[in-house]
Order: C-alpha cells, then structure tokens, then sequence
C-alpha cells in the first residue's frame, strides 16, 4: 500500500511538471497562419522607414543606402545651404568652430514629412568626435516626437566617441533605438556588422 502511494505520487509530480510545461511550449509552436498576422505587423519590417543623413565625402551616405535597401526605407540627404569647404584643413577648422559654439546651420530645401514614417535613421560622420552640426538643425526642425530614432555615424578611426549621446540629448522625450557606428569607407559597412545590427533592432 505505501510503495503504490509512492508510485501513484511520482506519477502525479510527472503529470505536473508536464502541465507546468505545457504552455512554454505551446508558445514555441508554430502560429497558425491567423496567429502570425498580429506578430508580422509588429516586425521592424512592416513599418515606414526614412533614412535620413549628413555626408560631406560620400561615407555617411554610402551606409545610408544600404540601410535603405534592406530596411526598404527611403532616403534623404540633409544638405547645407552653403556647402562646407572642398579644402580639408579649412572644413577641419570651420567644423571646430561651429561645434563649439553649437551652430545649427541653414539646411537647403524642403524637410522630409516625418509624419509619414514609424522609424528614422539619422546619419552623421564623426566630426570632432561628435554628430556634424547639420543633424542639430535637422532634429530642431522635424517634428519626432512619436518616432523611433536610429542614429547612424561613420569615423575615421575614433569610433562613437561623443556622436550618439550629443544626438540624444537634443532627442529629449523620443525614442531613440540603438545606435551604430562604422569604420568610413566609399563602399560603405562591412554587410554583417551591418546586418547584425538591423537584426537586433528587428530588421
Ligand atoms: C571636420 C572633420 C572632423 C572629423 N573628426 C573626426 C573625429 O573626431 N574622429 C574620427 O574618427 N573621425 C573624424 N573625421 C573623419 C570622418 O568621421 C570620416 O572620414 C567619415 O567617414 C566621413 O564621412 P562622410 O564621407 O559621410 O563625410 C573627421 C572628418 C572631418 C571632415
């Protein structure tokens, strides 16, 4: 009589742990198509995506269109109205100056309609280890509140350094997604750090 008690009660704890189990594992079960609906829609890949970028030498807008490509997204190049200088140690010297006195240069042309997108990449070269002063008036003047922003930079060597931080205080109240930053090069990221990165942000 005790040893059925033990056997009727081991059998019982089975049973348990195999309802305890049960739900975990219906949750790894493939949806039904019906299921997967909700989920796909909130997938990175089913929102509006405007890759939005600063770039002096070609870099920065390399990178911009790969992003494009794989998120779908479109594109914008943020424009001065006065080009920077084509002399590299004049550029060097004016970037200084307007960095530090936290300029925010006159953009040319019309703004994209942020309104129209759920994520924007914003796109900058490292200057002076922090974002090019265009990304301040492209940020003052668009309207993010709502959005979910993604910085992007490419660096000659420094890295992030200060690029993102500076970005995200002038970002106060938006959602700001994890930000990349890339050796600059014509052809643009390297594809997997690239897409390593996207993936993590549900791409
Ligand atoms: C004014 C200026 C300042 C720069 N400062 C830095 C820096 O502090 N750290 C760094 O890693 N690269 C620095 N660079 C290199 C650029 O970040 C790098 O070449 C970048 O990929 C250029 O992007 P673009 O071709 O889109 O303009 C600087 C370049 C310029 C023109």
């Amino acid at each position: 009589m005790k040893r059925t008690m033990m056997i009727l009660t081991f059998v019982g704890m089975v049973a348990c742990a195999a309802c305890a189990k049960a739900p975990a594992e219906q949750a790894q079960q493939p949806a039904s198509p019906a299921q997967s609906q909700p989920q796909k829609q909130e997938s990175s890949m089913s929102k509006k995506v405007l890759v939005a970028y600063f770039s002096q030498s070609g870099n920065t807008a390399a990178v911009a269109r790969q992003i494009a490509q794989k998120t779908g997204g479109d594109l914008y190049r943020i424009e001065t109205q006065t080009p920077y200088p084509s002399d590299y140690g004049t550029l060097l010297d004016q970037a200084k100056q307007e960095i530090r006195s936290g300029a925010k240069p006159a953009l040319k042309g019309n703004l994209p309609p942020v309104q129209d997108y759920d994520v924007i990449f914003i796109g900058s070269p490292n200057w002076w280890g922090t974002h090019a002063p265009a990304l301040s008036s492209f940020v003052a003047q668009s309207n993010l509140q709502g959005k979910t922003v993604v910085p992007f930079f490419t660096h000659g060597g420094g890295g992030m350094q200060n690029c993102e931080r500076d970005l995200k205080k002038q970002l106060s109240g938006v959602t700001v997604a994890q930000g990349a930053a890339f050796p600059g090069r014509a052809s643009g990221a390297s594809e997997s750090a690239l897409e390593e990165w996207l993936a993590k942000l549900g791409f």
